[in-house]
């Protein structure tokens, strides 16, 4: 089981809690532990702690549903917990009981699951809203709507009990998305290793090779390197299968001639790194392959060069599309005029995804691409993606180019600074000379 607070102090979470507790505004807030998944039968995946309860309250335990309240008199964060259950311990290790975890995140109380039921309309009681995330945890859902049940017909006389059910990501989002130095600390180390799980990877690759064997080098240098394993399933794409954008059964063979796109990122203390690099299996690119490389790297350099506060996400992503479609009008693949191509999305056959997403406890990161109907102003202590591609999957009505079947992504991860943007991952090569010279081939 994962340890409570991974490093991070006790003040960290108190400080986040006032600021979300404020921003109730006499509300309450319920945050549920993910849920343990089941693979198959009775076996269950390895256990993964939820990203807001970690980011409010430190814990790491299954089981725990934590309250925030701005309202009433009493406990402000009040915690259930299971009981600690020796005969399930025995298979599943130690757990902490609801004094221990109450005294280790600092919670004002602690109850056992068990009394929720009946407890938690008591806690509720004047809350003029709850901050829950109906329709994931169906026991849960329950317990809140007959609590909305039971405000519907007493609050009028007696103004008891929520009226209205908020999203969390209304009062979480926006602090998530501006990380605090602990946190980029953790993106760093997680991007550290990634590009040092690349080199191993990139050195061992060569035609006749499984895709599953290099997402084995890949992930076994994250664990080596002490990450808790992937932060998604690895990508080894080799050939056409580069032009699916989240294959991940990495079940082909690397072929001689073949391009390998390799996506994968470490979670360190739950926070992810994301990194992309398209590489020849032989280690020389062919000329066709080497003019959509040049093609995206253009259009990656573009994009990252537009980083810095003060510019919106969609800037980032049209300097991303700019370069793309003149690299498709060059490869004689779209014909016309530039800006014209791309406010008519020609590039979307192609490009079909964005240049960009938040990155940070969750891989794809919580936080508004767009805020009041404009695309987002990037500030520092947000950290980001860009991931250009191009992807000519084979139509199969349309006569094959010399490109049919290529897929080219490069991806790095961004920290906004007050300068501009911090490339974390830039110590992986993306010129294609360099990257040539990493592959064993
Ligand atoms: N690896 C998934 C992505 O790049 O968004
Ligand atoms: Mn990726
Ligand atoms: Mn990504």
């Amino acid at each position: 089981m994962t340890p409570p607070l991974l490093g991070f102090s006790p003040e960290t979470f108190s400080r986040r809690r006032e600021t979300v507790t404020e921003g109730l505004r006499g509300g309450a807030l319920l945050l549920p532990s993910a849920p343990l998944l089941h693979r198959s039968r009775d076996t269950e995946h390895r256990y993964r702690p939820d990203s807001e309860l970690f980011y409010l309250t430190g814990s790491t335990e299954p089981g725990v549903v934590a309250l925030l309240r701005d309202h009433g008199e009493g406990d402000r964060f009040v915690l259930f917990v299971p009981e600690r259950d020796p005969a399930a311990e025995l298979w599943s290790g130690p757990r902490m009981g609801p004094q221990e975890l109450r005294e280790r995140l600092g919670a004002d109380s602690a109850c056992p699951t068990e009394e929720l039921k009946r407890r938690l309309p008591e806690l509720l009681k004047g809350a003029r809203r709850l901050f829950f995330r109906l329709g994931m945890q169906p026991v849960l859902d329950v317990r809140v709507v007959e609590i909305l049940k039971e405000a519907r017909r007493k609050g009028a006389r007696k103004g008891e009990g929520p009226r209205a059910v908020v999203d969390p990501g209304e009062v979480l989002d926006d602090l998530r998305l501006r990380k605090e130095p602990g946190e980029v600390a953790r993106i760093r180390r997680a991007a550290d290793l990634t590009v040092a799980s690349f080199r191993e990877a990139l050195a061992e690759a060569r035609p006749g090779m499984g895709e599953w064997e290099v997402e084995s080098v890949l992930e076994s240098g994250f664990r080596r390197a002490g990450a808790l394993g992937p932060a998604f399933p690895t990508i080894v794409g080799s050939g056409r299968n580069a032009c699916v954008l989240h294959y991940s059964c990495n079940g082909g063979v690397l072929s001689a001639g073949d391009m390998v796109l390799l996506d994968g990122g470490a979670e360190v203390d739950l926070y992810s790194a994301d990194v992309t690099r398209t590489f020849p299996s032989e280690g020389r690119f062919t000329g066709p392959q080497r003019d959509v490389y040049q093609v995206v790297l253009g259009a990656h350099r573009a994009a990252l060069a537009a980083i810095r506060p003060g510019v919106r996400m969609d800037d980032v992503h049209r300097h991303a599309l700019v370069e793309l479609t003149r690299g498709l009008v060059n490869l004689g693949v779209l014909s016309g005029e530039v800006d014209d191509l791309v406010e008519r999305k020609a590039f979307e056959r192609y490009f079909p995804h964005q240049t960009s997403h938040w990155l940070g406890l969750d891989v794809h990161d919580v936080g508004d691409y767009v805020v009041d109907g404009a695309s987002r102003v990037l500030e520092p202590g947000m950290v980001l993606t860009v991931e250009p591609g191009l992807y000519f999957a084979q139509d199969p009505v349309s006569e094959p180019m010399a490109y049919s079947g290529m897929g080219v992504r490069i991806e790095d991860d961004v920290l906004v600074t007050t300068e501009g943007g911090d490339n974390l991952t830039r110590a992986l090569p993306v010129d294609p000379g360099e990257l040539e010279g990493l592959v064993a081939g």
